[in-house]
């Protein structure tokens, strides 16, 4: 195990009839609101009226910013600054996905600085101040609710960067289960991808000594898999809906890649696609991720035994490490496939057109990958396997 700090900031309040907490949280902060959400889902959820009628009872002064898109982009934080600038508000209510998340992160930072947030996505400047955050999560996916990290696209330049700081945690995140029960089948398979993805990409990675680790990111895997299935079967089911819910959020608060860097590729390489093609980030890795691993096995094919084993319950007797290793990929595959997931970049018919622009934005920082480093060849080879 490397040595660690551990240090996460986020107050998370998680469970049943959570919501009215933001009438103690809230008025911590101050009382002129950003309140951010997305494209009308909260709206026709219900959710907008019972935010805004807690926030009207605790006198509140609420500036809205609707409209964050799925994959947010550069613009719409700049009419976050602006408002933030320009009303003086004193904390960012985001109410929604990873995305309005997100963009609530880069508002924050982006307020509290003279130059242009995506100098922070460009690792030109780093964030020094943030304005106060809050979150009321609508879907499990991202852990954007609980970690200091965001993603953002620059519709000009094509780009999808993430960066992160200490001052774009949450300062504290409401996580309702009730909250997620309208998210449609589509955007709920993209969710559980994502979050099984966010504990494979710690799960690969160079540290010996780390069973723990190792056996928390298994039993979240374990998990997921076993309430996908019931959870498609049953989506308004809030103790299926929590327990995802709960996964998610300590998919990426930092707790499982405690003493150890995961790999991250695959994520860098969804990045570049979404960023020429605007699809949903989990649907991308549902495609990427078993063509990663099939191109990096060889680098520690125990520890893809490993996963074979005891996540897909593979049977070992009689086959080769690489044949079980082997049967665990295409496990992981025909379990996405079943739950409804993509498997080629055909569905969502990209072809071969744009992989070289693709894989150029994924190098852009260099050569990448923590358990298995990945140059332009092998992102190319990653794509092809993938069309
Ligand atoms: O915009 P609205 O109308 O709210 O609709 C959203 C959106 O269309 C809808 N939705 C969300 N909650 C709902 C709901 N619809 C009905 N009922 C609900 N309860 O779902 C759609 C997708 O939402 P989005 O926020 O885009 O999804 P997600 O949470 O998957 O976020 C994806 C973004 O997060 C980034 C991704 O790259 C992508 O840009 N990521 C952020 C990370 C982080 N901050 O740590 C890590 C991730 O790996 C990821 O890269
Ligand atoms: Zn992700």
């Amino acid at each position: 195990m490397d040595r660690f700090q551990f240090h996460n900031p986020t107050k998370l309040i998680f469970g049943r009839e959570q919501l009215q907490a933001l009438s103690k949280e809230v008025p911590q902060y101050g009382s002129k609101v950003l309140l951010v959400y997305g494209g009308g889902s909260i709206k026709r959820s219900g959710l907008y009226d019972k935010v805004t009628a807690i926030l009207n009872e605790i006198g509140a002064e609420v500036t809205e910013l609707s409209g964050v898109e799925p994959n947010p982009r550069l613009s719409t934080v700049h009419k976050g600054v602006e408002l933030c600038k320009t009303k003086g508000i004193e904390l960012v209510l985001a109410v929604g996905g990873g995305s309005v998340l997100d963009c609530a992160k880069a508002i924050a930072v982006g307020a509290k600085y003279d130059g242009d947030m995506w100098d922070f996505a460009e690792r030109k400047a780093v964030p020094k101040a943030a304005l106060p955050l809050g979150t009321v999560l609508t879907m499990a996916a991202t852990g954007s609710e609980m970690n200091g990290s965001s993603v953002i696209s620059n519709e000009e330049t094509k780009e999808k960067l993430g960066w992160g700081s200490i001052y774009a945690y949450p300062a504290f995140s409401i996580l309702e289960p009730e909250n997620t029960v309208t998210l449609p089948k589509d955007q709920t398979v993209y969710g559980m991808v994502d979050i099984m993805s966010h504990v494979f990409e710690h799960y690969f990675h160079k540290e010996k000594g780390t069973q723990v680790q190792d056996g928390f990111c298994e039993t979240v895997l374990r998990t997921v898999i076993e309430t996908a299935p019931k959870l498609i079967a049953d989506l308004e089911n809030t103790e299926y809906r929590e327990t995802i819910l709960f996964c998610g959020t300590m998919a990426l608060n930092g707790v499982l890649n405690m003493g150890l860097s995961g790999d991250w590729a695959t994520h860098n390489i969804e990045h570049a696609v979404s960023a020429v093609y605007d699809i949903p980030h989990g649907g991308g890795l549902a495609i990427l991720f078993p063509n990663w691993m099939k191109h990096v096995m060889h680098h520690d094919i125990a520890r893809f035994k490993r996963l074979a084993v005891n996540v897909f319950d593979v049977n070992p007797e009689g086959k080769s490490d690489e044949a079980i290793a082997e049967e665990g990929i295409e496990a992981l595959r025909a379990f996405w496939n079943s739950i409804g997931a993509p498997s080629r970049l055909a569905d969502y018919d990209i072809d071969d057109s744009h992989l070289d622009a693709m894989a150029e934005k994924a190098v852009r920082f260099g050569p990448f990958g923590n358990f298995a480093l990945l140059e332009k060849q092998d992102v190319l080879e990653i794509y092809r396997n993938s069309l």
